[in-house]
Formats: structure tokens, C-alpha cells, sequence
């Protein structure tokens, strides 16, 4: 397991739907693509700026092999009994070598879009950073994205926004640890 002061939770949804949070792991590759195949065209390509229809192997793979300090990720999973463990939501960051600014990007499957996960996971993975001593985040997105510059709005996280080559690079420092 991942080698990071992660404790796995449940987190209740604001529909009362749980989901488990753990880091990633590089078994779960190949359920990375079955969460992009589960996603509308409209996310995945707010998420990758590229109409995927299949998230490639090579992707997949980097995506869930990470070091838990440079390169981290958290996943939401749903796991009903009988069937096999559904990834959810991802988030993820990526420091930016020898620095402490980190890009971070986050996914929710459609099904599981406005029951709060996609806020709760970056609120978790902000604090996971701050741990791993990065103090800024970095990403970006196109101006359509409503729901991700809503969500950046509602966190009190827009802290410098720039339109540059049609996408908005948006920066924030971390809140301090509690
Ligand atoms: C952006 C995204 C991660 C949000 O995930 P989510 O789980 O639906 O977000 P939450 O339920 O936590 O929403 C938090 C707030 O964001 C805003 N928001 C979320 N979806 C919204 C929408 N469709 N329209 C307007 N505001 C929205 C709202 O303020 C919302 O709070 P509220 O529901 O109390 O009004 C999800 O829409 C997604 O996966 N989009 C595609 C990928 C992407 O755009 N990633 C960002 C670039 S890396």
C-alpha cells in the first residue's frame, strides 16, 4: 500500500451516498478506464482537453502509478456487494520537479457529478499536499468549464486566473494546515 500518511476513509455524500477514499494504486489501471468510459464526452474532455474515447494504456498506467510525494493521487470508490470495486472521482497532483507548486486535475464520473465529491476531494488532496510541502496549486481550464470554475469559485480558490491561448491558468496557495 501507498507509502504516504493517508488514512483510507468513507466519506458521505451530500445525497447520503458513501464512498471509500484511498491513494491509487497501479492495480487500479485498469479501473481508470472503465471510470473514463463511464464518463460523458463533456468530461472527459474538460478533464484531458482531447476527446478520448478510451483512456490509452500508456495513460492509464502513468495515471495510476504515482510516487505518493511528486506525483499523488486520490480515488473515490464505490464497491456494491457482488460486483467488482467502481472508481468514482480522481484527484491528483503533480509537483512541478524541485519546486513547491504542484498541477492538479480532478474527475467525477457523470452519475456522481453535484453530490459534493469532486470539492471533497480536492479539499483532501489540498491538505495531503501541504503535507508533502507543496503550498501552491496549478491548473487549467477552458473558459465553458462552469462547473470546475464554480466549484474553484465556491472554495474560495481563485486566487490569480489568466486567459492565455483560450484556457484560464488558475493558481491558489494551499490553506495552512489546521
Ligand atoms: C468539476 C467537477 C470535478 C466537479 O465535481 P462535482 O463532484 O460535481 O463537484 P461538487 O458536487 O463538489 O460541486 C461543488 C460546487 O461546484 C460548483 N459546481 C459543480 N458543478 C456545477 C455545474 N454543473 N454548474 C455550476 N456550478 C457547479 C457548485 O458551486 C457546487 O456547489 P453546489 O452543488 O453546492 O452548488 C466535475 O464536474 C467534473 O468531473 N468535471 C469534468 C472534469 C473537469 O472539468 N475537471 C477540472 C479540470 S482538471
Amino acid at each position: 500500500m501507498a507509502q504516504v500518511g493517508f488514512e483510507p476513509r468513507v466519506l458521505e455524500l451530500t445525497d447520503g451516498t458513501r464512498v471509500h477514499v484511498r491513494p491509487i494504486v497501479p492495480e487500479d489501471e485498469p479501473l481508470l478506464i472503465e471510470a473514463v468510459a463511464a464518463m460523458s464526452e463533456r468530461t472527459v474532455y474538460f478533464r484531458f482537453f482531447s476527446p478520448l474515447k478510451r483512456l490509452p494504456d500508456a495513460l492509464a498506467h502513468r495515471l495510476a502509478v504515482v510516487d505518493y510525494n511528486d506525483r499523488f493521487a486520490l480515488v473515490a470508490t464505490t464497491h456494491k456487494p457482488g460486483s467488482r470495486e467502481r472508481i468514482v472521482g480522481v484527484a491528483r497532483y503533480d509537483r512541478a520537479a524541485k519546486t513547491d507548486v504542484a498541477e492538479t486535475a480532478v474527475a467525477v464520473i457523470d452519475e456522481f457529478q453535484r453530490r459534493g465529491l469532486g470539492s471533497a476531494l480536492l479539499a483532501i488532496l489540498a491538505k495531503v499536499a501541504r503535507d508533502q510541502g507543496i503550498k501552491t496549486f496549478t491548473l487549467i481550464v477552458l473558459p465553458e468549464n462552469q462547473q470546475m470554475l464554480g466549484l474553484l469559485r465556491k472554495m474560495g480558490w481563485i486566487h490569480h486566473a489568466k486567459l492565455t491561448g483560450g484556457v484560464y491558468e488558475i493558481s491558489f496557495d494551499l490553506p495552512e494546515q489546521s
